[in-house]
C-alpha cells in the first residue's frame, strides 16, 4: 500500500505532486510528505494525517521546484507519525519514497548502523535512503547505487529517489509493487497508480519487476534486472476526471453504490450474444481450455473472496464443476494438492493485492491447467501475470469499501460459469434462462436502489447498537458475510454472519434486544426452513430486519420486513447485496465515520 509519485518537469511540480497524492489517498492516508529540489537544497515537508494537512503546509511554505517526490502512507513498520512519514533521507543528501515491505530490514539496519548511519524512524523504508547514500559516498552513480542497493533488498518495493547533488534526475525502481512512468508534455512522471497522474497524461509505461528507470524533464531511460537498456510498451489509458470525482454525491462509496446499474451493464456488454455467452471472452483459446477443466481453485481476499464463495455455487449448478476456495493469505501455507486439469481463478478489484498475487505466483509453479483472473484493472500485475482474464469494467473504485467492484465481479463470475458450462456442453436451457435474466439485471439493480427510503427507516436502530448479526442460507451466506464486512469496516459496528441454520448451534445465545439481526430471505427451496430459523430469533426477543421475497410472509414482533424486487434465483445474490451496501452506508453516515477512508484500512493491500 502507500502511494508514491515523482515528477521531473519544466514547471513547478509541488501542486501536481500533492494533487496526485490526493488521488492516491485510497492507498493509505495516515501521513504524507514531499521532497522538492529547490536552489540546490531539498524542501522536505511531512505531516501526520491526511494529504490535506500536507497541502496546507505547502500553501504556507510555498516551496518552488521542478523536481520532486511525494508519498501518502499506510503504516506497516512504525506507527503513523511525522518521523515515520516519507520521504526518508540520508545525510541531508538522498531522499526516497517507498511502497512495499523490506523483509530483511533488521539485518540491513544492523549493517548500516555499523557503517555509522543513524535512524530517525521506525520504518523499514529509511534504510533504502541510507543504503543509496552509502553506495553514492563510495563514488558510484545514483543509477549504480540503486542496483547495488537492490542486490541487498529482499521484499517488495516501488522506490523513487532524488539526490541533492543532482537537480535533473529521479531514479525509480520496481520489484513486486506497482510502479509506472507517465509521459507528460515537457515532463516525465512516475506513480504507483495511473490515477495519480491521469490528469497530466494518458500515456503510461508499466515497469516490470527488476526494472530501474532514470527520469528527467527531457527524457527517460529504463533498465532491466541486468542493467540492460530496454524499451517497454506504452499503454494509452483514458481515465476521465469524472470517474475520479464525487460529482453530486457526499462520498465515493455512495456514488459507487448508485453507479452499479451502469457498471453491471459494462461488465456484460459485448460478452453475451443471442441466448448464450460468447466464445473466448476470457482470452483467445479460453473456450478450448475450459473444455478440459475438471476442478476450480479460487483464491482471493475480503470482499473478492465473498464473490468467489457465491460463484462456487454457480460453478456447481451451471457448469457442474467442483470448486475449492481459499483465503489468498492462507492458500500457500496448506500444501495444496492440485488435482489434474484444475483451473486457478483469482478475483481482485485492484489486481495488486499482495496475498492474491503471491498465491498466483505460487500456483504457477504447480500443475494447474491454466490461470485466470477476474479483475477491474487491466494494467494490474494479476492481469499481466495470468494466462486468461476478464475485466469487470466497473470504472475506478475509490471508496475503500468495495461495492460496485463486488457486484461486477459477481456478474463476471456468472459469465465464467456460463462459459465453462458452454465449453463442457452442460445445461443449455439453464444458460439461456440465465442470459435472459442477465439482460434485465441492471434494471433490477436500479429498482433495488429505490429501497433507500425504507432502509433509512431502519438505519437509526442499527446505528445505535454495538453489534449486529447477519443471516443467510446457501448462496446467501456469502452475501450475509459481505453485509457484515461492509457494516464493520465503515461503521465500526461489530458484525458477524452465520448460515441461519447454524444459529441454534451456538450464536443464538447472543440474541437479546441489543442484537439486531439482519436476514436475507429470498424465495427458495429452503425458505420455510429459514423462516423457522428466524422464528427462533423472534422467540428470544431479537429484533429482525428481513430483506425478503414478497412471497415470504412473516409476522414480526419488532423490526421490519423489506420486500425485494423479483429476479432469477441464480442472480438474486447480486440484488440482495444492494440493500446491505445502502444500509452500511446510511448507518456509517449516522455514526459520522470517515466513510471513504475508514480507520486503519487502505484500498489496495500491496503487503502480505
Ligand atoms: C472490503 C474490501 C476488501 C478487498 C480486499 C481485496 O470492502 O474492499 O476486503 O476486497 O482487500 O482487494 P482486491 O479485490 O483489490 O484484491
Amino acid at each position: 500500500m502507500c502511494g508514491i509519485i515523482a515528477a521531473a518537469s519544466n514547471r513547478n511540480v509541488g501542486k501536481l505532486l500533492v494533487q496526485g497524492l490526493h488521488k492516491m489517498e485510497y492507498r493509505g492516508y495516515d501521513s504524507a510528505g514531499i521532497a522538492l529540489h529547490q536552489n540546490n537544497q531539498i524542501a522536505h515537508l511531512r505531516t501526520l494525517g491526511k494529504v490535506k494537512l500536507l497541502e496546507e503546509k505547502m500553501i504556507s511554505e510555498k516551496p518552488k521546484s521542478k523536481l520532486g517526490i511525494a508519498h501518502t502512507r499506510w503504516a506497516t513498520h512504525g506507527e503513523p507519525s511525522e518521523e515515520n512519514a516519507h520521504p526518508h533521507k540520508s545525510n541531508e543528501r538522498v531522499y526516497i519514497v517507498h511502497n512495499g515491505i523490506i523483509e530483511n530490514y533488521l539485518d540491513l539496519k544492523e549493517f548500516l548502523k555499523k557503517e555509522g548511519y543513524s535512524f530517525s524512524s521506525q520504518t523499514d523504508s529509511e534504510l533504502i535512503a541510507h543504503m543509496l547514500e552509502y553506495f553514492l559516498a563510495k563514488g558510484n552513480s545514483m543509477l549504480d547505487s540503486m542496483y547495488l542497493t537492490k542486490e541487498k533488498l529482499d521484499g517488495a518495493y516501488a522506490i523513487a529517489a532524488i539526490d541533492k547533488e543532482d537537480d535533473k534526475n529521479i531514479i525509480i525502481a520496481r520489484n513486486k509493487s506497482p510502479l509506472l512512468i507517465g509521459i507528460g508534455t515537457d515532463e516525465f512522471l512516475a506513480a504507483s497508480d495511473p490515477l495519480a497522474i491521469a490528469q497530466l497524461t494518458n500515456e503510461f509505461i508499466f515497469l516490470e519487476d527488476g526494472d530501474v528507470a532514470e527520469l528527467s524533464s527531457e527524457e527517460f531511460t529504463i533498465y532491466d534486472q541486468s542493467k540492460n537498456k530496454v524499451e517497454r510498451e506504452i499503454s494509452q489509458i483514458d481515465i476521465s476526471n469524472q470517474a475520479t470525482s464525487k460529482g453530486e454525491y457526499k462520498h465515493f462509496m455512495e456514488k459507487e453504490i448508485y453507479e452499479q446499474p451502469d457498471a453491471i451493464l459494462n461488465t456484460i456488454d459485448g460478452r453475451v450474444g443471442g441466448d448464450d455467452v460468447l466464445d473466448n471472452i476470457f482470452g483467445i483459446g479460453s473456450s478450448e481450455i475450459f473444455e478440459k477443466v475438471k476442478r476450480i481453485q479460487i483464491v482471493a481476499c475480503g470482499t473478492s473472496l465473498h464473490a468467489g464463495r457465491v460463484a462456487a455455487n454457480w460453478f456447481s449448478a451451471i457448469a457442474e464443476l467442483p470448486t475449492q476456495i481459499d483465503y489468498a493469505s492462507e492458500y500457500r501455507y496448506r500444501n495444496p494438492h492440485v488435482d489434474e486439469d484444475s483451473l486457478l481463478v483469482t478475483i481482485s478489484q485492484s489486481g495488486e493485492t499482495a496475498d492474491t498475487l503471491a498465491a498466483l505466483r505460487y500456483a504457477k509453479e504447480k500443475d494447474y491447467l491454466s490461470t485466470l483472473t477476474i479483475c477491474n484493472v487491466p494494467t494490474s500485475s494479476l492481469a499481466r501475470e495470468s494466462d486468461y482474464s476478464i475485466f469487470t469494467n466497473a470504472g475506478p473504485e475509490i471508496g475503500v469499501a468495495s461495492t460496485k467492484a463486488f457486484t461486477t465481479q459477481l456478474a463476471a463470475l456468472m459469465l465464467l460459469s456460463l462459459a465453462l458450462a458452454k465449453s463442457r456442453g452442460k445445461n443449455p436451457k439453464l444458460r439461456t434462462r440465465v442470459i435472459t435474466a442477465m439482460r434485465s439485471l441492471s434494471d433490477t439493480v436500479n429498482e433495488t436502489l429505490k429501497l433507500k427510503d425504507k432502509i433509512l427507516e431502519i438505519a437509526p436502530a442499527i446505528a445505535s447498537k454495538d453489534n449486529a448479526l447477519f443471516l443467510g442460507r446457501g448462496i446467501f451466506y456469502p452475501i450475509a458475510k459481505e453485509g457484515a464486512l461492509k457494516l464493520k469496516e465503515i461503521s465500526y459496528i461489530h458484525a458477524e454472519a452465520y448460515p441461519a441454520g447454524e444459529l441454534k448451534h451456538g450464536p443464538l445465545a447472543l440474541i437479546d434486544e441489543e442484537m439486531p439481526v439482519i436476514a436475507l430471505a429470498p424465495e427458495s427451496e429452503i425458505a420455510e426452513k429459514l423462516v423457522s430459523n428466524l422464528e427462533e430469533v423472534k422467540a428470544r426477543g431479537g429484533t429482525l430486519y428481513v430483506f425478503a421475497d414478497p412471497s415470504i410472509t412473516m409476522d414480526l414482533k419488532s423490526g421490519q420486513v423489506i420486500n425485494m424486487p423479483k429476479c432469477d434465483f441464480l442472480l438474486t445474490p447480486i440484488i440482495y447485496t444492494i440493500p446491505l451496501q445502502i444500509l452500511s452506508y446510511e448507518v456509517a453516515l449516522l455514526r459520522g465515520t470517515d466513510i471513504d477512508q475508514p480507520r486503519n484500512l487502505a484500498k489496495s493491500v500491496t503487503v502480505e
